[in-house]
């Protein structure tokens, strides 16, 4: 299989920014032949740039999903294969996994990539994003509460401190440390009894995979210590949501999970309902969307909380309000500090 220039040259750019060097050991992830473009390019560059490659081609299981249902679960020679490495590429999607847990623990970084080529293009990761995530990373890292407020409605206080913050900007350079090649944002989590209020997910407003679709009517969730109780309205997209959480027939489907906000410039809302490459993606466009709010429900250990339940849901909300301890860093979807502002926006 000849591996594509333009794919060849985007991923060395990208190992470029990961920092690999001579010497050092990349793992590829992949199964079947998903992603077998992506694996041949990234072993190519990863080799030009005078790595030592090792390509881990797993079966993929009937019936496997993105995270905790993963097709490394129960696999040890592949997982001790992966542990003794730098840099792992994740072609499969481990996030929310303890065999991610089990990875990076040993000390590899991890990179997961899973866009279509369209995407990855388009969110080229830079060291100014990263200047800019970090500096919102601080300011989270240093509050104790955070309340995201809407025109539709949107009144939602968390409590914040007790979980990690997670700082995304598309690259990884440090050992352990994991990241997406999906765009800029930043997240955390609520004190898993700490969430109170209400959010309305507006007509426009975006359910992520599995469901990736934009709601027409709006949503209203009431939280409650940290769940929530009601899921109100919605016509279509509010019985889907109902159904599909209803349908893990598990309490803690309904906890709150991550919020942060997107600072990618780069990213087009409209990406899922107007690109030829959507059915590709998971929508990561509307996650790190620049000025986003992304609430989302369901497990937390990705933070080192407690909640590991299988349904999970991110929702990005557009012309939210975002305060942190009081201070307002989103106006109606804009972002306000001059750290985090992309010069002209
Ligand atoms: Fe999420």
């Amino acid at each position: 299989m000849s591996v594509d220039k333009d794919m060849f040259d985007l991923f060395r750019m990208e190992l470029e920014l990961c920092k690999v060097k001579p010497g050092e050991r990349v793992g590829i992830l992949s199964e079947d032949l998903i992603r077998r473009d992506y694996a041949m390019a990234f072993s190519a560059a990863a080799e030009d740039l005078g790595a030592h490659v090792l390509h881990v081609n797993i079966p993929k299981r009937p019936g496997s999903f993105f995270g905790p249902g993963n097709s490394l679960r129960g696999r040890p020679a592949a997982i001790e294969a992966l542990k003794n490495t730098d840099l792992v590429i994740d072609l499969i999607g481990l996030l929310w996994s303890k065999e991610q847990d089990q990875i990076t623990e040993g000390g590899p970084r991890m990179l997961l990539v899973l866009e279509p080529m369209s995407v990855l293009s388009r969110l080229r990761p830079s060291p100014e994003s990263r200047t800019r995530v970090e500096a919102a990373h601080r300011l989270i890292a240093g509050s104790r509460e955070l309340r995201v407020t809407s025109p539709g409605g949107t009144d939602v206080t968390y409590k914040i401190g007790k979980l990690r913050t997670v700082s995304q900007y598309g690259y990884t350079d440090e050992p352990g440390r994991w990241d997406a090649w999906a765009g800029s944002f930043v997240w955390t989590g609520g004190d898993e009894d700490g969430v109170d209020g209400t959010v309305v997910i507006d007509a426009g407003d975006l359910l992520l995979d599995p469901i990736l679709r934009y709601v027409s009517e709006p949503i209203v969730l009431t939280i409650r210590k940290g769940y929530i109780t009601e899921i109100a309205g919605g016509g279509a997209e509010g019985a889907i949501m109902r159904d599909f959480m209803a349908g893990f027939r598990d309490p803690k489907a309904y906890a709150v999970s991550h919020i942060g906000w997107g600072l990618d410039e780069n990213a087009r809302w409209t990406f899922l309902a107007t690109s030829p490459d959507a059915s590709q993606s998971l929508g990561v466009d509307g996650r790190c969307y620049y000025g986003n709010v992304l609430f989302s429900t369901g497990p937390n250990t990705e933070l080192g909380g407690t909640n590991n339940t299988e349904c999970h849901l991110d929702i990005p909300l557009k012309n939210c309000s975002l305060f942190l301890d009081g201070r307002q860093i989103l106006r109606d979807g804009e972002i306000l500090p001059a750290e985090m502002r992309v010069p002209g926006r």
